[in-house]
């Protein structure tokens, strides 16, 4: 009845802003004279100047629900002096920034539920992980390539010509936030660097967003911070994380959220959790990407067997549960509300307990208990699978979590006994961080996403491939055979194979 109501609201307020031009789309977006329409006078005037200054903002806001409720630009974008990146435009203070915090005043809920969330501290997470490599991402590279911290990389290409003037001299030059330290024809490396990690890891993590400049009109943000969209962006408010992430802005549609590759698929992509990739090459993605446009993806809160025929990353992670017609679960901002394990942190895995401090930052507390949370999975499939179809699936993963474990526990003392023998190296880091985070962390994601070439050939294969290849390949020969065939027990009576036959062969070495 409450849904009822509300969608009637919702179509008689779309009715008096249709009346207010016609359906026709081209003309649609010509339409500016916003009087008498519910949008409050200062949003009036903002529509005044950006229906030409960026008029793709505006005709994305109209499509949205918020533009049929009489929410506009300011009520988004208002701010005040508390707010280090607020500043006066044309009369009004604003923010280009609208943090969750803004948000959370007219969707308190929702904007709670997302703070309590890992996602809303993955930026803090990763800052500390970043203070602990060193302060700079950029280590990871720099060790690699046995370049200093100070290393200087000129602006120069591979005829000795400077590039330099060309950078400076560019149209956008005088609009971007260049930081001090790339202001000069010879940066570090490592300044340089840092770029990639930003724009690679924050942006997926969240930026610690700066601001290089600060004017009375004007806010100019360092480049390496913005915009990035990071689900766990902190902001200058003192907020964390940024809506944005999974809902580009204007429109906020539901459906860019609920179809699957979209929203999350930017983020949990490629090597080290290619859920992306997993779901594309899932019976629940072949069933929903061929149909998905056929769905009801728009609605609040939907139904699966009613508004859509198969799962995505958002029904299933943050949909609403029902079971005959009655919502047991109500959507949630949590995404690890159907989650039993850990699965996405590189050197280990365990079944969350609600209040269990993160192992990389203990300040943040998960929301909710593994269990409980399975309770919800198991709901979640059931409302279109049978009850022993969907244990075997989810009990099935629960099984293998303890063998791929178990291979990466070995990895990580064979790197351990290397750096007592005072033989490791950075390609050794990179192998186990490989087997770690490349190899273990996706099987174990895939063992719940049901695509089975990342369960066997990129999984468990490629995990115990990586592990053999580099004992015997590399590991052997500095900690000796006797060594790597604790591990691994051919590795031995090959090795005396090899030696009988160069003996029979007359080979020398
Ligand atoms: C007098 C005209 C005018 C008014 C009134 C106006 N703007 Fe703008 N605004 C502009 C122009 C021009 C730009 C620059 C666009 C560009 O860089 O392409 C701009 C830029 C912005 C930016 C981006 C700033 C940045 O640094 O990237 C935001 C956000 C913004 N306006 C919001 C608003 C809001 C909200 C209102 C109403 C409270 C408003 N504007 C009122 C003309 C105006
Ligand atoms: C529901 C809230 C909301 C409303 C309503 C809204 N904005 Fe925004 N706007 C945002 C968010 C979120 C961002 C992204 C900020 C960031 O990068 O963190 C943004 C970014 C922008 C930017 C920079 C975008 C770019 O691509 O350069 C401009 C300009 C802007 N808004 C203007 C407007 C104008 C004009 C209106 C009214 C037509 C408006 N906004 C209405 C939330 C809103
Ligand atoms: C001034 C109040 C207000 C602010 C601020 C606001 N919203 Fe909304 N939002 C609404 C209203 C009202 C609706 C329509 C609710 C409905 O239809 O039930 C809505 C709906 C939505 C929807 C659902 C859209 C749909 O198509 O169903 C999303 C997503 C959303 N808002 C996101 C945001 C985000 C993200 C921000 C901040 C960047 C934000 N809102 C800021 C009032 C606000
Ligand atoms: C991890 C991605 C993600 C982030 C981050 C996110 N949302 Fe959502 N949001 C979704 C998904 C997915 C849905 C649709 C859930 C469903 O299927 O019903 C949704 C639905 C909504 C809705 C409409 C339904 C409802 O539950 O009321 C609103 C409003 C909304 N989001 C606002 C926000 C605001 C405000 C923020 C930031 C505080 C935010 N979202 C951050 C993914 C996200
Ligand atoms: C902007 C990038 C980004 C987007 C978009 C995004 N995520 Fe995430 N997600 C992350 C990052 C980063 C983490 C890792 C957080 C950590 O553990 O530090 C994460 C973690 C998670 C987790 C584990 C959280 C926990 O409690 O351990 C789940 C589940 C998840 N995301 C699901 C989703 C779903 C579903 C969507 C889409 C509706 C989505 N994500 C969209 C970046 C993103
Ligand atoms: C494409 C987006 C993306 C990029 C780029 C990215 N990450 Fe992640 N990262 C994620 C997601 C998503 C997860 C969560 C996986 C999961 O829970 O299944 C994650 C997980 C992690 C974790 C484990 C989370 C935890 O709770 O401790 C760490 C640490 C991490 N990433 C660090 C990095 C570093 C360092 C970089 C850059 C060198 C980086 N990430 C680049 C998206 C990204
Ligand atoms: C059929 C439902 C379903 C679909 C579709 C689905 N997932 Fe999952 N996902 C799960 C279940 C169930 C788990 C947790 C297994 C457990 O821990 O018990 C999970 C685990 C995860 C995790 C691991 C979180 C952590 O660190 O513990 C991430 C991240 C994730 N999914 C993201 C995604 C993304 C992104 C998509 C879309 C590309 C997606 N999922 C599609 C059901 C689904
Ligand atoms: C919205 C409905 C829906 C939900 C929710 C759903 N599935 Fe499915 N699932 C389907 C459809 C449709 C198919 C493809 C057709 C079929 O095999 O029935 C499918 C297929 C599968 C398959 C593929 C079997 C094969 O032949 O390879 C597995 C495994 C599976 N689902 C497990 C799950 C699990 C586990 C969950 C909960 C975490 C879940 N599903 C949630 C609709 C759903």
């Amino acid at each position: 009845m409450r849904k009822l109501m509300k969608l009637a609201t919702v179509a008689a307020a779309g009715m008096l802003s249709l009346s207010l031009y016609t359906t026709n789309a081209a003309a649609k977006y010509e339409f500016t004279n916003y009087s008498g329409s519910g949008l409050s006078s200062q949003t009036v005037q903002c529509l005044q100047c950006h229906q030409k200054a960026t008029p793709f903002v505006v005709n994305d806001w109209k499509r949205s629900k918020h533009f049929y409720n009489g929410v506009g630009c300011y009520e988004c974008h208002k701010s005040d002096a508390t707010n280090p990146a607020a500043y006066e435009h044309y009369g009004f203070t604003i923010s280009t920034l609208v943090t969750p915090k803004q948000c959370s005043t007219c969707h308190p809920k929702v904007a709670k539920e997302y703070m309590d969330s890992i996602h809303a501290h993955s930026g803090l997470i990763s800052q500390e992980a970043e203070a602990k490599a060193g302060g700079n991402f950029s280590v990871i590279v720099l060790k690699m390539l046995g370049w200093s911290k100070n290393k200087i990389i000129p602006h120069q290409n591979s005829y000795g010509q400077s590039t330099w003037q060309d950078i400076v001299n560019d149209p956008c030059w005088p609009y971007a936030g260049v930081p001090a330290n790339l202001r000069t024809p010879r940066p570090t490396a490592a300044a340089v660097i840092k770029i990639f990690a930003n724009w690679g890891c924050y942006s997926c993590h969240g930026t610690k967003v700066s601001i290089v400049k600060k004017l009375p009109d004007k806010v100019v943000f360092d480049l390496r911070t913005w915009p990035m969209t990071g689900a766990g962006t902190i902001n200058p408010d003192g907020s964390l994380g940024n809506c944005a992430a999974c809902h580009p802005f204007h429109s906020f549609r539901l459906k860019i959220v609920r179809v699957g590759r979209g929203a999350c698929g930017r983020c949990h992509e490629s090597e080290d959790h290619p859920n992306y990739e997993m779901f594309g090459k899932s019976m629940h993605g072949a069933a929903f990407l061929s149909q998905c446009n056929e769905w009801n993806m728009d609605a609040p809160a939907i139904k699966a067997g009613v508004d859509y025929f198969a799962p995505t990353c958002a029904t299933c992670h943050m949909g609403a549960v029902y079971k005959g017609d009655k919502m047991i679960y109500a959507p949630t901002h949590n995404p690890a509300a159907i989650c039993k394990w850990k699965l996405g942190m590189w050197k280990l895995i365990f079944v969350r307990k609600a209040g269990k401090p993160h192992p990389a930052l203990p300040s943040v507390k998960y929301p909710t208990d593994g269990i409980k949370n399975r309770e919800r999975a198991f709901a979640m499939c059931t409302q279109c699978h049978t009850k022993q179809w969907a244990a075997n699936c989810l009990i099935g993963g629960d099984l293998t979590m303890g063998v791929l474990d178990y291979i990466r526990k070995m990895a990580f003392q064979v790197e351990r006994d290397l750096e007592k023998a005072g033989l490791h190296t950075p390609l050794d880091r990179k192998i186990v961080r490989d087997i770690g985070a490349m190899a273990v962390r996706p099987t174990e994601i895939a063992m719940f996403h049901y695509a089975p070439g990342y369960i066997w050939w990129d999984g468990i294969y490629k995990v115990a491939f990586e592990f053999v290849e580099w004992l015997e390949t590399s590991v052997a020969p500095r900690l000796g055979v006797d060594y790597a065939s604790k591990y691994v027990s051919w590795i031995k009576s090959y090795e005396e194979k090899v030696k009988r036959y160069r003996r029979r062969h007359h080979i020398e070495d």
